[in-house]
């Protein structure tokens, strides 16, 4: 079944079966579609593709810069802005290296790695396709199954060397998570705040890992961002249980009030055998691929007093809270939220692409929640040669251009400039005609449904507003 609608009949498709709308997916190469338009309308690039490339590194275009830091945006806002417990801090990529000994990502931060006896490439133990796929090809190719050495772990810290004498150069690590950030400043933020128990810290930055197989597009990078809180809680089993579960909620919520399908999302608790070695207990966030199956974006993590106490111990500082209602002295637990930005943007795009019949015209559309979409308003002369309309045009963009992200079109027909803002998911398309000119209104197309409304030109700005509120 293709994933083709009447948009008269059922653009509601955003209610479609989840199994049906994933057959469909699956069927038609959903995943080469999106990240070819990714590429083609500057979402998402391969990392230095111009030198062949650089496994696990993307960059972001235009759009895809917009959409990221709508989601940084929005995870901002919500998780510091609007809070009272929770402030942010933007600590050093590069810190000392004690602090990767103190988290245990020196000893334990590895994943099993196997190589292939025949040509010696590596693969994630867990990396069942892709090994599959591996012996098939030298089954193919040397007819014959390749053996695999025995399971080892690999460090997934990525090192750099700081100074500039070479032999004395020190060895430091891109973090591995942006976590450890918040620990090493835990007693800065105590004492430069008023901050009291129960209270977050926040934190959107890079994090880097030496992936055995990157791959499925951005999902798993060598270079990815995380937007992470660390809620310090006093050290107690119900109360800890009582906000690992108040934040698995807010968490998902989140995802679904803007705009994620909710049969798509779902929780799934870690095995003991699968745990980081700093959670007592840990829940993924996972959201339904169509082409990969269930897949992790975000972590709770029950992390306990384990990363405090530890950097209290190495660093020889006391990283204790005095609580004076109780007047007790202990280290606090924390429950951590970690998304990755990355794997959310990727989902928040495959959750947004559809394909409409709109009459015998098809189109791509990206229905992105309009406070996600990377433009909000295209703004277009109905001709292009018409100097008074492009003029009047012109003059509307130039007035909404400072309240929202704008773009302007003036090529082609009208109908492939809604089509190809559709493709990029932006909600509003205002046209100047010659009713412009007469009575001062616009017509507004809107992208979902595709109908069309007059507003006054002066009104355009409390429309667009009232909308993204
Ligand atoms: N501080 C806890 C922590 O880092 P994690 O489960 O290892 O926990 C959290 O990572 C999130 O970071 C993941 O849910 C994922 O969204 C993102 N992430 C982790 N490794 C990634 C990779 N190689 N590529 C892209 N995103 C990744």
């Amino acid at each position: 079944m293709i994933r083709i609608l009447d948009i008269t009949k059922a653009w509601y498709s955003r209610n479609t079966n989840a199994k049906k709308r994933n057959m469909a997916h699956n069927n038609n190469n959903l995943m080469g579609k999106i990240t070819a338009l990714c590429k083609r309308r500057g979402f998402i690039f391969p990392g230095s593709e111009i030198y062949g490339g650089l496994a696990g590194t993307w960059d972001y275009g235009p759009l895809g810069v917009l959409f990221k830091n709508n989601i940084k945006k929005e995870w901002w806002r919500s998780i510091v802005e609007l809070r009272e417990d929770v402030v942010g801090i933007d600590a050093a990529i590069l810190m000392n290296p004690k602090v990767w000994e103190a988290s245990g990502h020196v000893e334990a931060f590895a994943d099993p790695l196997i190589e292939c006896k025949i040509c010696h490439e590596r693969f994630r133990q867990d990396a069942k396709e892709d090994i599959s796929e591996h012996e098939k090809m030298h089954e193919g190719k040397d007819e014959k199954k390749p053996e695999w050495t025995e399971p080892r772990q690999f460090n997934l810290l990525v090192k750099a060397f700081l100074g500039v004498v070479e032999e004395e150069k020190r060895t430091v690590y891109l973090r591995g998570e942006i976590t450890q950030g918040v620990y090493a400043n835990f007693r800065n933020v105590l004492d430069s705040t008023q901050m009291k128990i129960p209270f977050g810290i926040a934190q959107i930055g890079k994090a880097f890992r030496n992936e055995i197989t990157p791959g499925n597009f951005t999902f798993r990078s060598r270079e990815f961002e995380q937007m992470e809180l660390q809620f310090f809680i006093k050290p107690e089993e119900k109360e800890s249980e009582q906000w690992y579960d108040y934040w698995k909620e807010e968490r998902l919520k989140w995802y679904a009030d803007l705009g994620m399908k909710k049969e798509n999302l779902r929780f799934r608790d870690h095995e003991p055998s699968e745990k980081a070695h700093y959670a007592r207990f840990a829940t993924d966030v996972e959201y339904l691929t169509p082409a990969w199956g269930w897949k992790e974006f975000e972590g709770i993590h029950h992390r306990g007093e384990w990363d405090l106490k530890r950097h209290s111990e190495f660093s020889g500082k006391d990283l204790s809270y005095y609580d004076e209602e109780s007047g007790k002295r202990f280290i606090p637990w924390v429950i951590e939220t970690s998304g990755g930005v990355d794997r959310t943007a990727l989902f928040f795009l495959i959750d947004a692409y559809f394909e409409d019949a709109m009459g015998s015209e098809q189109r791509v559309v990206l229905r992105f929640h309009p406070k996600l979409a990377p433009i909000k308003v295209g703004v277009f002369p109905l001709l292009a040669n018409k100097p008074k309309l492009v003029e009047k045009a012109r003059s509307i963009y130039n007035a909404l251009k400072p309240n929202f992200v704008c773009a302007w079109d003036d090529r082609g027909n009208i109908g492939k400039r809604y089509y190809s803002q559709d493709e990029i998911g932006t909600p509003w398309c205002v046209t100047v005609d010659f009713e412009t000119l007469e009575n001062g209104t616009v017509t507004v197309r809107d992208r979902d449904t595709a109908q069309q409304e007059r507003i006054r030109v002066d009104g355009l700005k409390n429309y667009f507003e009232d909308k993204l509120r």
